[in-house]
């Protein structure tokens, strides 16, 4: 099999070259992309349709030849195979039916998980035949805390309260819920280690709303059960974290949620992160993606920092959060050049 640099990296080997990707690096940014996503009914049946998943995951690979893909597809795609009515309107973002409490769906929403998701797989099957050979196939979900500030909210929200006092009022029914997202994490994720998924990431966007007494509880914990469940179904890709914000308490995910490599917003410091976290685990990230918008010399300068903090350990550029629909595509290329030749 060929070599990958992305996938040798995340196994721990230190290369000369920096691997890069981007997230959400198949989305609106890219003209070629708009150009599909203007001819689909709704975002939640383009994420089902293998041939146009497929077709948008490889575009940025085809650009800019990045080091990995992501499937193109969503976090709240569990949801809506829990028929919680998820939808995207236009400048609103995704919508769901919102929970009034944390036990008003049971493990029966489960029932036909797989197959409702199965087309995902079906696009990762796609995808992974028509990638170049040293490009890795990355899939992914959302982790519970994340999903659950959705499901309860309803939508995007400014400051997660619901999710928040339910951590604090209904700790048992809430165990309930994530017990019930531990579970479809690891069908998706297990469906898509079968499909061709060549890595897994898990994203806890909003892991910076949890109060730092219960990130054992509502961060480190599920993801370790996850990580587990996904292991026993027999899959050993490598697994990267991503818990958005919680700056000091990378330290304890790192020694306790079992993922092999982190992903870092650019809150974190690389340098702080260069000492603090154990010294063989495969970082990635961590440019603001706003730099992007004018690639200025500050952005350069702040590439050059990240690039020497990791110098010593193995190291996938990234952006600290998602690319922005209203960056360059050619500021985009600088920041891969750059990466690449300097
Ligand atoms: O290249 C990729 O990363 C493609 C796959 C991907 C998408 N969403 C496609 C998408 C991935 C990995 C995601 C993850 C995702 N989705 C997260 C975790 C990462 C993060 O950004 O923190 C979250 C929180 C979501 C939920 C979500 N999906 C929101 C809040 C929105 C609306 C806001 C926005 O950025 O548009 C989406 C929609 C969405 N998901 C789009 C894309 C390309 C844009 C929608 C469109 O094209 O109409």
């Amino acid at each position: 099999m060929t070599d990958q640099l992305f996938l040798s990296t995340l196994q721990g080997k230190k290369s000369r070259t920096t691997p890069i990707w981007m997230m959400r690096q198949a989305g609106r940014y890219l003209e070629e992309y708009r150009k599909i996503r203007a001819r689909q009914k709704s975002f939640i049946s383009f994420c089902l349709n293998p041939e146009q998943a497929s077709a948008v995951t490889l575009q940025p690979i085809t650009r800019y030849g990045f080091d990995a893909a992501i499937i193109f597809s969503d976090i709240l795609i569990i949801p809506w195979a829990m028929e919680r009515n998820v939808r995207f309107e236009t400048g609103v973002g995704p919508l769901l039916d919102a929970m009034q409490q944390p036990d008003e769906i049971d493990a029966t929403c489960l029932d036909g998980l797989s197959q409702k998701l199965a087309p995902v797989g079906e696009a990762l099957i796609l995808t992974r035949a028509a990638l170049p050979a040293e490009t890795t196939l990355i899939g992914f979900a959302g982790a519970p805390w994340t999903l659950i500030t959705y499901m309860s909210e309803g939508g995007t929200s400014r400051d997660f309260s619901k999710a928040r006092k339910w951590a604090w009022q209904n700790r048992k029914i809430l165990d309930g819920l994530i017990d019930i997202l531990v579970d479809a994490t690891i069908s998706f994720l297990s469906l898509q280690a079968q499909s061709g998924a060549q890595t897994l990431m898990l994203f806890d966007s909003w892991a910076n709303a949890v109060p730092a007494s219960q990130r054992d509880w509502l961060v480190i914990k599920p993801t370790r059960a996850i990580i587990e469940g996904v292991r026993k179904n027999g899959h050993n890709q490598p697994i990267i974290g991503f818990p958005r914000g919680i700056g000091e308490g990378l330290v304890r995910y790192a020694a306790e949620s079992g993922v092999d490599a982190i992903s870092l917003d650019q809150g974190v410091d690389p340098v702080w992160a260069g000492q603090n976290l154990p010294s063989k685990m495969p970082v990635q990230g961590n440019l603001d993606p706003l730099g992007l918008l004018n690639a200025s010399v500050e952005m350069f300068r702040d590439i050059d920092h990240i690039l020497e903090a990791f110098h010593n350990r193995p190291h996938i550029f990234n952006l600290g959060h998602g690319i922005t629909p209203p960056t360059p595509v050619e500021n985009v290329q600088k920041m891969i050049d750059y990466i690449r030749y300097r």
